[in-house]
């Protein structure tokens, strides 16, 4: 049964990117779907390389990820984490995308093991701080679910 003090589900992956990039057609889809669905979350995109934040219900969160493993798009889909959390990261964007700056940049070489910038290589460890420093900063596009 579902813990009440946690009521909320996020899962994070990454995935290769099949090129050409589409983040402009995923980022439409999300906006079409992702309110009516509940689901929150945020995305980065770096050398050919997503790396996805999803958070609502577990039940939501789930199914969209099912449809998102067979999303020809992308492949070497790799979980980094998947559990009951207590709140959303994300409330206001139904995904949004995080823009490279500077300070993007530097957040992540922070959590980074090496020098390179490789955002497959992501901690599965350190993936939710990583994006709760990248959401502290206003270094979004942000699509809000009123936009959608
Ligand atoms: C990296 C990546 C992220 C995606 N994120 C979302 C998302 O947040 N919401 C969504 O509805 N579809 C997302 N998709 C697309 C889904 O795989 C699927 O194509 C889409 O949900 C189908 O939408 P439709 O039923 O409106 O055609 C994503 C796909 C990829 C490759």
């Amino acid at each position: 049964m579902q813990d009440p003090a946690l009521p909320f589900h996020r899962l994070i992956y990454t995935s290769q990117a099949k090129l050409p990039l589409e983040t402009g057609v995923l980022l439409r889809q999300a906006q079409k779907n992702n309110p009516a669905r509940g689901i929150t979350g945020g995305l980065a995109v770096l050398d050919g390389v997503y790396l996805q934040y999803l958070e609502g219900s577990e039940e939501a969160v789930e199914a969209l990820f099912a449809r998102i493993l067979t999303d020809g798009r992308h492949s070497g889909v790799k979980v980094l984490e998947r559990r009951a959390v207590t709140r959303r990261m994300f409330s206001d964007w139904s995904m949004a995308l995080l823009e490279w700056t500077p300070g993007t940049r530097q957040i992540f070489q922070g959590f980074s093991p090496d020098s390179a910038l490789n955002l497959y290589e992501t901690d599965p460890t350190t993936a939710a701080p990583l994006f709760r420093a990248w959401a502290a900063t206003r270094d979004w596009h942000p699509l809000s679910p009123s936009e959608g």
